[in-house]
């Protein structure tokens, strides 16, 4: 058998009977090809499952700033964290925004907060005051670094009532 190439030189190719792959090598290389792709991909996808149990989400944890920033009576709503900080007498605390109904982000009003969503309000504290929410606004732990900048954990919920004092 002969070709000619682009510049227009003949060119002589033998069929080599031998190299011909046959159908069912073909099929059977195939179906190992895909079953090594398919393995491969699987264990790709199970070596992210596993999360470290102690080590906590860093994106939940973020930096509030010093005691000494945060006189008592500070109130700021962090917006992009989706939390109230607060300073009393009796210490810091967190205050998750995330309504406990349906996860809406809850607006603060002069007698608590309000979901836009479904209507539940909550008092100054989170509790509940109206429906449908389940259960009052989580409140979040609050913690200091060796800095001494304060941090929120926002993944982990401490009982309502419980504050930082420093
Ligand atoms: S999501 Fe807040 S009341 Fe439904």
């Amino acid at each position: 058998m002969s070709s000619t190439d682009q510049k227009g030189h003949k060119r002589d190719y033998q069929i080599d009977s031998e190299n011909k792959i046959s159908r069912r090598k073909f099929l059977k290389l195939s179906t190992i090809g895909a079953s090594i792709t398919a393995w491969t991909l699987t264990m790709i996808g199970l070596l992210k499952f596993p999360k470290p149990a102690l080590l906590p989400d860093v994106s939940n944890i973020f930096k509030i700033g010093k005691p000494e920033d945060m006189p008592v009576g500070t109130k700021k709503i962090i917006e992009d964290k989706k939390v109230r900080i607060v300073r009393d007498g009796d210490g810091i605390y967190a205050v998750s925004l995330i309504c406990t109904h349906l996860g809406c982000i809850v607006s603060k009003t002069s007698k608590g907060y309000q979901c836009p969503c479904h209507g539940s309000k909550f008092n100054e504290r989170g509790d509940v005051v109206a429906g449908p929410a389940p259960r009052g606004l989580s409140w979040l732990e609050v913690s200091q670094l060796p800095s001494g900048k304060l941090v929120v954990n926002a993944g982990k919920k401490v009982p309502a009532g419980t504050k930082y004092v420093v």
